[in-house]
């Protein structure tokens, strides 16, 4: 900094050895002291302020599921504000409050910490009937949800039409369906793509209902040729009944909502919905949810520039599962498979369907890594391995015979054999265990080797589904 050779001065006082002024300088030297002028400390401060304006991202990085919503709820306490960015009532993030189960859909999972600001984000896509019934839920632990909870003005609807177009568009696909969770998502949208949707800023329209029955006959004809048939009329009732609970949240401008906050310098959380591989774009496509999953779409999803995002925090469990259909190339058809699902108790949190498990799959998890620019990793349900005497990673794949450390673009049509590299399993109980000195050797192997392959570092390790059941890596 200080690059001039200083001046010798005063060295008849005797005070002071040396000194150095620059009338633009950076710094003053003053015998061995160096002072740093205002306009130096005012550059710290905007500098300081900048770093301190950021978003800090946590999403899946298989394919959901992870244990997100365990993981933000841990989180939480840095926090004051937890936006969704993506997805909607497909997500089903379980939490643990005074030891009582709750599985949050489109809330974010900030609701229990009392001066966390949660916020519906404009990418979510969400339905009011699951709404309200969340609502109450949430209610039941005595939480005023109405207080922290603001909901954006351009977040999109889903009408009881979206869930039946889900249906047909399943139906009509038969042995190709996606496995959606029937919720609505694809449908609503292609209506946002589509520049059809209804979004949440409308219900405050005199014209909501006539805009809504536009939009229902159009449905309609889609339903028609597609031979849809039911009776939607109960899920109507149901629908403007959820609009009407809806008025009493801070419907507010999302966008300028996040950034002011992020202006003020206060914590932002972005929480993911989905995994990466299910991400529309880079996900194994056909079989992938219709939203951007990845940290892309917390820009889009919520209004916020990309040099606002700081930490990307993915969660991976130490195996691996997917829920519905689609390629999942170290899926097990076996014993271990069976087992992996009955200790993880791998069960949709959102439909109850059995979770297809499998070992982890390195060359999807660098996929998403790198995808995502992920800066600290979250391996959650480490427990579930403790009864395996052995353990497997896949860190390539073979296809037509020849090796290939990269996810190909399309994965339906290939045969993908997952090549493995094995670990002595732990054999030990770790659910009790607080600190990283205590983990067994064998589980730090396991660790340290997926550390390496991914060339990311996993800083915390999920040993069971409560809140305090978590070891930081130092
Ligand atoms: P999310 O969608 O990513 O939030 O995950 P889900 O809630 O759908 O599924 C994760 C499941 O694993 C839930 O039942 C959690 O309670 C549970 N869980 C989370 N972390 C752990 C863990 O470290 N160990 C065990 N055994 N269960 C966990
Ligand atoms: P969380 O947030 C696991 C899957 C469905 C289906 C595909 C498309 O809890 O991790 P959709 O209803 O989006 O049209 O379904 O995506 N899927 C999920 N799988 N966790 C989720 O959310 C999921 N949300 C959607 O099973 O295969
Ligand atoms: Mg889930």
């Amino acid at each position: 900094m200080c690059k001039n050779k200083p001046s010798r001065a005063n060295s008849d006082t005797g005070v002071e050895k040396y000194r150095e002024t620059r009338q633009n300088g950076v710094c003053i030297i003053r015998g061995n002291h160096f002072y740093f002028p205002y306009s130096f400390h005012s550059s710290i401060f905007a500098f300081l302020k900048f770093a301190l304006q950021m978003v800090d991202v946590l999403l899946g990085l298989q394919w959901g599921d992870e244990g997100k919503g365990k993981i933000v709820d841990y989180f939480a306490p840095q926090y004051k504000v937890i936006a969704r960015f993506q997805g909607g009532p497909n997500a089903g993030h379980t939490l643990y409050v005074k030891d009582k189960k709750i599985v949050l859909h489109q809330i974010p999972s900030g609701i229990f910490h009392e001066d966390i600001l949660n916020l519906i984000g404009s990418g979510v896509v969400l339905d009011p009937v699951i709404l309200k019934k969340e609502c109450e839920a949430v209610a039941a632990f005595g939480v005023p949800y109405a207080k922290n909870l603001y909901i954006s003005e351009r977040t999109n609807l889903i009408l009881p039409t979206h869930r039946a177009l889900d249906k047909a568009s399943e139906a009509l696909k038969g042995n190709d369906k996606i496995g959606s969770t029937l919720k609505g998502i694809g449908p609503a949208y292609m209506d946002k793509t589509g520049r059809n949707a209804l979004r949440v800023g409308d219900i405050l329209d005199k014209n909501f209902t006539s805009q809504y029955i536009k939009l229902r006959l159009k449905h309609q004809k889609l339903l028609d040729s597609m031979h849809f048939q039911e009776d939607i009329s109960a899920w109507e009732d149901e629908f403007f009944e959820g609009i009407e609970f809806m008025r009493q949240f801070k419907i507010i401008n999302g966008e300028y909502f996040i950034n002011e906050k992020i202006g003020e310098g206060k914590k932002v959380l972005a929480e993911g919905a989905q995994g990466s591989m299910l991400d529309v774009d880079f996900g194994t496509f056909p079989f992938v949810t219709s939203s951007n999953t990845i940290s892309a779409g917390v820009c889009t999803g919520l209004g916020v520039a990309p040099q606002k995002i700081k930490e990307v925090i993915g969660v991976t469990k130490a195996y691996c599962t997917r829920v519905g259909g689609g390629p999942f190339p170290t899926e097990l058809y076996d014993e271990t498979g069976e087992e992996l699902r009955k200790i993880g108790n791998e069960f949709g949190a959102t439909t109850g369907r059995p979770r297809r498990c499998g070992w982890i799959d390195l060359v999807a998890l660098k996929y998403a890594c790198m995808i995502n620019g992920v800066t600290r990793l979250v391996m959650t349900k480490a427990d579930v391995l403790d009864a395996f005497q052995e353990l497997k990673v896949c860190e390539h794949y073979r296809i037509d015979g020849k090796k290939l450390q990269q996810v190909p673009y399309q994965m339906t049509k290939l045969t993908i054999e997952p090549i493995y590299t094995s670990f002595k399993g732990w054999n030990t109980d770790i659910s009790e265990i607080k600190s990283y000195d205590a983990v067994p050797e064998a589980m730090k192997n396991y660790i340290h080797y997926i550390n390496q392959f991914l060339g990311a570092e996993i800083k915390y390790i999920s040993n069971g589904p409560g809140r305090e059941q978590i070891i930081p890596i130092n």
